[in-house]
């Protein structure tokens, strides 16, 4: 299975590639020059050596686990399931419409599928598998986020018939959530929600946009016809984002109940950047640094990186830009991005513990700790933006950070990182690892319809609420979920009515894929994305 990922999804070399690639080809045919290798290595020019070790086994084991939370959630006809207790489901989905939104996923314990937090996990999806998709062939893991990712990107690609229509929902929440069933014996209607010209919805077409951008990159040498058409949604939709500006939770209130957006100007510019990055077409870069940049970048402000909240992911995705440079870059323009990487600096001085700058928003022993609800989120998003930074640092030898006065290396934010990694794999207070199935402790009642019904209950809607009120534990597991998390005082109920800290997401997985993946082996210089 694994031989199909071999070199050819490897990414194209940028010119410093280009440059390590006939360093090695010269060592080959003279072997044994030394000096060489010095020179080499001493050069400033030059980047960083891929002197990645070991796989280290414990990221290995839980990236492992931490997959296979996609596969609990698939809707669809399953293919190669690896879930013994899952089976078909939604097969209906779009039927009405006469689409088949069969695939995607379900967003946590319900049976919703939700299109703005599903993207989000789609694009974050793709930037783990850009940035480490070495490090998961390493663990034998590529293949299986790209399987993943392409579930989403190919209910997506259905979910956008014509050029202003996105279906952003399968399925009504509140009926959902006034059943306890199995996705595979559910009978409720699930009715389809959509936004268009007339009820906008930037933020969640232009995180639609970022997820097909982003994911074209990934099948661009897999796949290149489907890569090509994941891009041409991603385009229109950039546009239809852009031109019918409005927030879908003005649109559709209802979906204020569970995803509130609460601004789409974020998302424009993330979405611009991955389009950047995807088609090198200078326009996008332009709509970053000028105008929207000036609008909507919110420069000097770091906010926390979330579903909801894209701005730190795109003051780090373009702060890649400035580092390691892109042709035809105006002065001006390369200005603005240095705010974008100014800001990605104050982000990562803020998340250093011991820097001036620490943010006061975490636990006692170290994690970062921001929202009741789903506490997990922030600290998985910022410490993959940390080793992500650290990475970019290390890549372009850029050994210091400045935190106003102290001096930071780029060890220091990946061990910031990997003390968020450790804290969620088991290394708390609680000794209760938070990503289910990893470790001999991990929460049992998690709140998750189908992981909480036997599979041959014969329970339907509302007689199905005696799983999630029964005493005994999870008869499935919900394999890599990460549950919501610790409360501040890091403490943990596990208990099934307790969905604030139960909860698994499928965006959480994402984030944690990314987070695992990064520290798979001890360093990486990363490369160009095309
Ligand atoms: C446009 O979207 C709104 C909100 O979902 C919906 O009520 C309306 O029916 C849609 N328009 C068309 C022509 O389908
Ligand atoms: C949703 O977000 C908007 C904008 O931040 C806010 O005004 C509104 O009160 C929020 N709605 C709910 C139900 O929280
Ligand atoms: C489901 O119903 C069948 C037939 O009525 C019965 O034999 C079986 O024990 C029931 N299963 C459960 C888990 O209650
Ligand atoms: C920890 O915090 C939670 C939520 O605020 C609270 O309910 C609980 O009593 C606290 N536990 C301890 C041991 O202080």
């Amino acid at each position: 299975m694994e031989a199909k990922e071999v070199k050819d999804a490897k990414p194209k070399f940028g010119w410093c590639w280009l440059l390590l690639v006939s360093v090695i080809a010269i060592l080959v045919i003279a072997a044994g020059v030394f000096t060489i290798v010095k020179d080499f290595k001493g050069s400033k020019k030059n980047p960083a050596s891929h002197h990645s070790g070991p796989v280290v086994k414990k990221y290995a084991d839980a990236l492992e686990i931490a997959l296979q939370f996609f596969d609990v959630q698939k809707s669809g006809k399953l293919v190669n399931n690896r879930i013994a207790w899952r089976g078909d489901s939604g097969l209906q989905d779009g039927i009405e419409r006469n689409l088949d939104l069969s695939k995607g996923m379900y967003d946590a314990g319900d049976l919703m599928k939700f299109g703005f937090p599903m993207a989000f996990g789609a694009t974050m999806l793709s930037w783990a598998i850009l940035e480490y998709g070495e490090h998961m062939k390493a663990a034998k893991q590529l293949r299986h986020a790209q399987d993943s990712l392409k579930w989403i990107t190919d209910f997506l690609i259905n979910a956008h018939p014509s050029e202003n229509v996105l279906y952003v929902q399968v399925g009504d929440p509140e009926l959902d959530h006034e059943c306890w069933e199995r996705p595979e014996t559910t009978r409720e209607r699930r009715p389809l929600t959509q936004v268009n010209a007339s009820f906008p919805g930037t933020e969640v077409a232009a995180e639609t946009a970022a997820a097909m951008a982003s994911a074209s990159l990934v099948f661009k040498k897999i796949n290149s016809y489907y890569s090509h058409i994941l891009l041409e949604h991603a385009q229109a939709l950039f546009a239809f984002a852009d031109t019918y500006r409005g927030s879908y939770s003005v649109s559709i209130p209802q979906v204020q109940n569970y995803y509130n957006s609460t601004g789409y100007g974020d998302e424009l510019l993330w979405a611009a950047t991955w389009l950047y990055h995807a088609t090198k077409d200078l326009s996008y870069l332009e709509y970053v640094t000028e105008l929207n940049g000036q609008q909507f970048a919110n420069w000097g402000n770091p906010t926390w990186f979330s579903w909801d909240d894209k701005h730190a992911g795109t003051h780090v995705l373009l702060s890649r830009v400035n580092i390691f440079g892109a042709k035809g870059i105006l002065s001006e323009e390369n200005l603005d991005l240095q705010m974008y990487r100014k800001t990605s600096e104050a982000i990562m001085c803020q998340l250093l513990p011991d820097s001036p700058t620490a943010t006061s928003s975490r636990t006692e022993s170290g994690l970062i700790w921001v929202s009741q609800w789903n506490c997990l989120q922030h600290a998985m998003a910022s410490a993959f933006l940390a080793v992500l930074y650290s990475d970019y640092m290390v890549t372009s030898q850029i050994s210091t950070l400045y935190c106003h006065g102290k001096l930071y290396n780029p060890a220091d934010l990946r061990n910031f990182a990997i003390s968020q990694a450790d804290y969620i794999l088991g290394n708390n207070p609680t000794k209760m690892s938070y990503l289910v199935g990893y470790g001999s402790n991990y929460p049992q009642y998690v709140h998750h319809r189908g992981a909480s019904i036997p599979i041959n209950a014969n329970t339907s809607c509302k007689d199905g609420f005696m799983w999630l009120d029964s005493i005994n534990p999870n008869p499935n597991v919900a394999v890599g979920a990460v549950v919501g998390g610790p409360f501040l005082n890091e403490t943990y109920i596990d208990s099934r009515s307790n969905w604030m800290q139960a909860e698994p997401t499928t965006y959480n997985s994402a984030l944690v894929v990314g987070l695992l993946s990064s520290l798979v082996r001890s360093s990486l210089a990363v490369e160009s994305f095309t």
